[in-house]
């Protein structure tokens, strides 16, 4: 990505399918569904995981490597969501996430964690990191 600044909106469309921000949106049935022969109730609450899906070896081939040069990127990116409530703020955060990554590339690109691997926590709603320490020495300017 530093080499290629070009690389950045397929970044961005990667790293949210391969660690999303947002795992799942909730939904509830108001009546009975039957959904690939499995049967809904209804008056449920139901958690549909976006984030399993984004992982769906039918969708993406070899889901679980991260590829910013995949050739089967998301299209319409699930970590938005579905239907009319499908995010409203999209177009917005993907522009804040690629001018965002696009600057840290190009001002510090020896920009590198500061200790071990952080993981992403939550398999439900919104997900976050603890804390993200990172550090940068003389290959920035
Ligand atoms: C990477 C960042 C973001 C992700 C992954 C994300 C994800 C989502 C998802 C999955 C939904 C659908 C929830 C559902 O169907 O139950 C949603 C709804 C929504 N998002 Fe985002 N969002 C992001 C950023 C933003 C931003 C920056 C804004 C506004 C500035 C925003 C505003 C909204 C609004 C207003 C809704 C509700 C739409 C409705 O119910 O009709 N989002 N978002």
């Amino acid at each position: 990505m530093c080499r290629d600044p070009g690389l950045v909106p397929r970044a961005v469309l990667e790293c949210l399918r391969y660690e999303p921000a947002v795992a799942s949106v909730p939904r509830v049935t108001l009546e009975d569904i039957v959904l690939d022969g499995t049967l809904l109730p209804g008056g449920r609450a139901l958690s549909l995981s976006t984030l399993s899906a984004m992982r769906d070896p039918a969708l993406y081939s070899d889901p679980d490597r991260l590829d910013i040069r995949r050739a089967d990127p998301p299209r319409r990116h699930p970590v938005f969501g579905g239907g009319v409530h499908r995010c409203l703020g999209e177009a917005l955060a993907k522009v804040e996430l690629e001018e965002g990554l696009a600057a840290l590339a190009r001002r510090l690109p020896a920009l590198e964690l500061d200790g071990g691997p952080v993981t992403v926590q939550g398999a439900f709603g919104i997900r976050s990191v603890h804390g993200l320490r990172v550090r940068w020495g003389r290959g920035n300017g």
